[in-house]
């Protein structure tokens, strides 16, 4: 089963469609990447389906559970659409840590904020706070951070910020995990150390949706792709027929461009 489903998704700003009959499928373990020029609608779309943003139309069913339907109000209330979130964790270009946090706090924060949420948390508070931190170290050393975790974002690379984001992305054990240019703030020498990790996650089966301008790491890191073009998905498949064939005049064009830089 899909562990992701969007049908006939539309999004319009002002008078502007922004997102067209959006149709897409991601099945669990799976990565996707989307590309398109600038201004195409990927952000429109992650936010969309990370219920930032609401479609005008269409529907968003995860795990085979329909979690947004625009003909129906009962699955739009903003009561449940924190808890939907959950299903996703998000990481952005520009990283959005708390600086006044360590790399370490940064990640146990959301897991801290939702445990003091549930029944029985005082009772059992020390423990979840050390199973929380335990889960935070695993998580920063498998961002290769270990030696990070008690230093602040300004003592940090743009690199290493980005492996914290992730790193506390992963921490809500999210369904889905979302990248959004998740290199375009970084110097060309740290790219290669994101990529990298967002590479090993897309090896042990982490589902993903990346939205990037680099082009190999679309298309090696991927099981699909789509090709975005004013609000439309103009083309998707497999990463090698989509990127050594394309069908489509627009992506060939859009793929001709990126060749010649
Ligand atoms: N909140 C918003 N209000 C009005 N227009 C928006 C908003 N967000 C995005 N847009 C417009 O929607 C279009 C798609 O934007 P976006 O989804 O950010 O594209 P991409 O991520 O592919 O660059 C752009 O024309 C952008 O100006
Ligand atoms: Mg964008």
């Amino acid at each position: 089963m899909a562990i992701l489903e969007a049908q006939n998704l539309w999004k319009t700003f002002g008078r502007t469609a922004v997102l067209k009959n959006i149709d897409l499928t991601l099945e669990k373990g799976q990565a996707l990447s989307i590309i398109g020029s600038s201004g195409s609608g990927k952000t429109t779309l992650l936010r969309c389906l990370n219920f930032l943003e609401q479609p005008d139309k269409g529907i968003i069913r995860v795990n085979g559970e329909t979690l947004f339907d625009a003909a129906d109000p009962s699955t739009q209330s903003e009561a449940s659409i924190r808890k939907k979130r959950l299903h996703f964790g998000l990481v952005f270009q520009s990283f959005n840590l708390f600086p006044q946090y360590t790399a370490l706090e940064n990640v146990m924060l959301a897991p801290k904020l939702l445990a003091a949420e549930q029944p029985n948390f005082k009772a059992g508070k020390k423990e979840i706070y050390a199973r929380i931190e335990a889960q935070a170290k695993e998580l920063l050393n498998q961002m290769g951070l270990s030696s990070r975790m008690a230093n602040y974002p300004h003592q940090l690379s743009g690199g290493q910020c980005q492996r914290v984001a992730i790193a506390r992305a992963l921490a809500l054990h999210p369904d889905i995990l979302c990248f959004d240019e998740p290199t375009s703030a970084l110097d060309p020498e740290l790219t290669g150390e994101v990529l990298r990790v967002i590479r090993e996650l897309a090896d042990q089966n982490t589902t993903m949706i990346i939205v990037t301008h680099e082009m190999a790491f679309a298309r090696d890191v991927a099981d699909h792709v789509i090709f975005m073009d004013e609000g439309v998905i103009v083309e998707q498949g497999d990463p090698e027929e989509v990127f050594e064939n394309p069908r489509e005049e627009r992506t060939k064009q859009f793929l001709s461009r990126y060749k010649q830089g």
